[in-house]
């Protein structure tokens, strides 16, 4: 069956990367029709639009798709594309596997943990403003129907993946009101999940527990604030961010995507890891019902990167991101 993806290569490093990956998904035999479509600078200079029409009528038709980095000016400039996406895509949980491997150098050994971060509100409604000269002010938006929306995903996926054990993660000490009503939807919601265990932890102690041991914690439900900080802080667990994927999931859409940026400083070297973007497209493989594929291909990474002979420079090793991809294929095939 040829299964139909909306591709969003990106920019910078995004385009080689997203080629590894078509190339790595095809070796393993799964047929997939790409459309392909741009965002963000790309976009802006071909249509004017950041987030062009054509993107979003593509991912409602094709109802998934992958998507590289797309770069976000800072401090000024237009709304981060992602924001825009999920926004617009009600994408509204961000997902994120943070699990050890083998060959990746990195602290700890056995992290197998999952992320799942509110992605729709909290302090990145984008409502701010310079009220009076030298005095700005941003807003925190929590709603009871997304924080038990979120908390009900967060319980199915575990119920799904044979998950034991949800921490909330707050600062509902301080903010009483918005954090304390995301954490008592999360209670509302745990009470109909009594067999995996429901539990809470304040942001800073949790960062601290996370550093100290992450093998303890299961799945982690944060915030739109703290998840996207906590997320990038596990990825350090177990590698960084050149290593774990990422999914933006609704009712309707999914888009996965790699979790790290653009990389302006090596992109069109040839020389970007795609790892973290394949690993992404595994997810979506899962998704896709193509799971012998999605196994074959994640077993061909592990091993390529625990023989460690073929690996780009953030890993340690000297290969172009052609090279890696043709060792990669190489093993795919191999399994085939
Ligand atoms: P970055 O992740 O692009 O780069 C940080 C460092 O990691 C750089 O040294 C870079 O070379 C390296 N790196 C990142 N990905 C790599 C890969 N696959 N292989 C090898 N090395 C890799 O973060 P930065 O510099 O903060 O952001 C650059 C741009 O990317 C910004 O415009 C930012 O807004 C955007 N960005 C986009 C994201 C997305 O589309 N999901 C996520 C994060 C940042």
């Amino acid at each position: 069956m040829t299964h139909k993806v909306t591709l969003l290569p990106g920019d910078g490093i995004g385009p080689e990367i997203a080629e590894s990956v078509l190339k790595v998904i095809d070796s393993a035999g799964v047929n997939i029709e790409w459309d392909r479509q741009d965002a963000g600078i790309v976009s802006l200079e071909k249509t004017g639009e950041t987030v062009p029409k054509a993107l979003l009528d593509s991912i409602r038709k094709n109802k998934i798709a992958l998507k590289g980095p797309i770069t976000t000016p800072v401090g000024k400039g237009f709304k981060s594309v992602n924001v825009t996406l999920r926004q617009k895509l009600d994408l509204y949980a961000n997902l994120r596997p943070v699990r050890s491997i083998g060959g990746i150098p990195s602290r700890y050994q056995k992290v197998n943990l999952v992320i799942v971060r509110e992605n729709t509100e909290d302090l990145y409604t984008g409502i701010e403003k310079e009220i009076s000269p030298g005095v700005t002010q941003a807003i925190k938006v929590v709603t009871k129907k997304a924080s038990c929306r979120i908390a009900e995903f967060a319980f199915k996926y575990a119920q799904k993946h044979n998950r034991k054990k949800i921490t909330l993660v707050h600062k509902a000490n301080i903010m009483k009101i918005s954090d304390g009503m995301f954490l008592n939807s999360f209670r509302e919601i745990a009470e109909k999940y009594p067999d995996i265990i429901a539990d809470d932890m304040i942001v800073d102690a949790l960062c601290m527990n996370l550093v100290l041991d992450p093998c303890k914690f299961d799945v982690l439900l944060l915030g739109n604030l703290f998840g996207d900080i906590v997320s990038d802080l596990a990825a350090g667990l177990v590698g960084g961010l050149g290593v774990v994927p990422g999914a933006n999931i609704g009712d309707n859409y999914a888009v996965y995507e790699a979790v790290h940026g653009t990389a302006p400083d090596i992109a069109g070297n040839n020389i970007a890891n795609p790892t973290a973007l394949i690993f992404s497209a595994l997810l979506m493989l899962r998704r896709l019902g193509e799971n012998e594929a999605a196994d074959r291909i994640w077993k061909s990474v592990v091993v390529t990167l625990a023989i460690g002979a073929h690996l780009t420079g953030d890993m340690g090793g000297g290969d172009s991101t052609t090279e890696f991809t043709d060792e990669l294929i190489r093993e795919i095939k191999s399994r085939g």
